[in-house]
């Protein structure tokens, strides 16, 4: 397998890069304090190009490919990981999912505002009664001539605050489980569409999250999505590589406890000595390398099999469950480095800690990545 990264993929790490700690940094605290919605920052980034980075050009994306995104979550990621799940829900969610699945009026109307970052979008599969179990859901769409009335009421909608256009999933055809899924796009400003309180989280506190309530909202029959029927294997698609930018995101968080950790453990003393003196600091540090690295390894492989238009379904799951794992493991470890200090709001590994763990969650559990690779296995 070829690492040799592309000057385009380059360019892309390090305009995210620069971007990230020159507007990202300074607020990345304060908005993981008060939850609030980045909104200025995230109109940055749809400018800079960052919220349509593997959208073709001609629907106003960058048409830079996976492993350009990931190095670019990787970035937003270290810095904040809410910028970062605004970015790989509207990249790898919605836009992708548009462009692959969408009618060419469909990516006109919605895919180009999206990608050119003049739009917002959001991805809502999950109800309340039904997370991991996706294909349960009671949100219903039923067809009334040119159109269809959507009742029902979705919940942990990432973006879903501030959200202008959602990759809706409900049910046409109840009797057919699963089978009986689809998506439609919608356009938040119609009538019957309604947002929900937003969520109060542990991290990723500064994306907004909330229930979205439909009653009778009238769908054109043109916004469907794919065929009728087709709903739940076009969120299953799309979620795959979902899966690699939430790897990503996990990876950057990653990162950047354990960049503060080599540092804080050259820097601190005790006993007459740096902390990164004692074996007990340096075996911390050396497999928090280790299994970065790792995850690092497994991101691109998933990724290169997507853009050479593999199947990548257990790779990208592989990944996820490796990369959240790892930040949960190294964030944990990055604050028993750091002693008392890390435990601390002064520094931000605690935020670290806490943005960690989301990605053992959303866009499917460790137990669900598990399940999807094992099936592919035993297939
Ligand atoms: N791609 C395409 N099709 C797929 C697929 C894939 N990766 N995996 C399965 N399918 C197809 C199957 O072939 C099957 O097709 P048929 O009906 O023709 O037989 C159909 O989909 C149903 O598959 P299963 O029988 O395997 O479905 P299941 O009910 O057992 O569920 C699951 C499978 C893997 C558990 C799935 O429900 C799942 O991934 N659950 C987790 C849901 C999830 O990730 N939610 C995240 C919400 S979004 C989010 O978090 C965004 C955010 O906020 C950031």
């Amino acid at each position: 397998m070829n690492f040799e990264y592309t000057p385009e993929q380059l360019m892309i790490r390090d305009t995210t890069r620069d971007f990230a700690q020159r507007a990202v940094a300074p607020i990345a605290a304060r908005i993981d304090e008060t939850g609030e919605f980045p909104s200025e920052t995230v109109k940055q980034m749809g400018e800079l190009g960052l919220l349509g980075l593997m959208t073709a050009e001609e629907y106003g994306g960058a048409g830079a490919d996976t492993v350009a995104y990931v190095l670019a979550m990787e970035e937003m990621a270290k810095i904040c990981a809410s910028h970062a799940v605004v970015m790989s829900v509207q990249n790898s969610l919605v836009n992708a999912g548009i462009e692959k699945f969408g009618t060419e009026e469909q990516k006109r109307e919605f895919l180009t505002p999206l990608a050119s970052g003049r739009a917002i979008g959001a991805y809502s599969l999950t109800e309340p009664q039904s997370g991991s179990d996706a294909g349960n859901m009671k949100t219903t769409a039923v067809r009334d001539g040119d159109e269809y009335v959507i009742n029902g009421r979705k919940s942990w909608v990432t973006s879903g605050p501030v959200a202008d256009f959602i990759l809706l999933f409900c049910a046409t055809d109840p009797s057919k489980g699963s089978r009986g899924t689809s998506c439609f796009l919608i356009d938040t400003t119609r009538p019957g569409f309604s947002r929900g309180k937003t969520e109060p989280k542990l991290g990723i506190r500064a994306s907004a999250t909330c229930e979205l309530m439909f009653d009778n909202y009238r769908a054109p029959a043109w916004t469907l999505l794919g065929k009728e029927g087709d709903g739940f294997k076009i969120a299953l698609t799309i979620l795959d590589g979902g899966r690699i930018g939430i790897a990503a995101q996990a990876l950057g968080i990653a990162e950047a406890a354990y960049e503060a950790s080599v540092a804080y453990a050259k820097e601190r003393r005790a006993f007459g000595q740096a902390i990164a003196e004692f074996q007990a600091v340096q075996f911390m540090l050396a497999d928090m390398a280790t299994r970065i690295e790792a995850a690092r390894l497994l991101i691109l492989n998933a990724a290169i099999k997507k853009d050479r238009h593999e199947k990548f379904t257990k790779e990208a799951s592989m990944a996820k469950v490796y990369a959240s794992e790892t930040a949960m493991w190294v964030t944990t470890k990055a604050i028993q480095v750091h002693g008392g200090i890390g435990y601390s709001k002064e520094l931000p590994l605690e935020r670290y800690f806490r943005d960690a763990k989301i990605t053992e969650i959303y866009e499917g559990t460790s137990e669900i990545q598990r399940l999807v690779i094992a099936r592919n296995l035993l297939a």
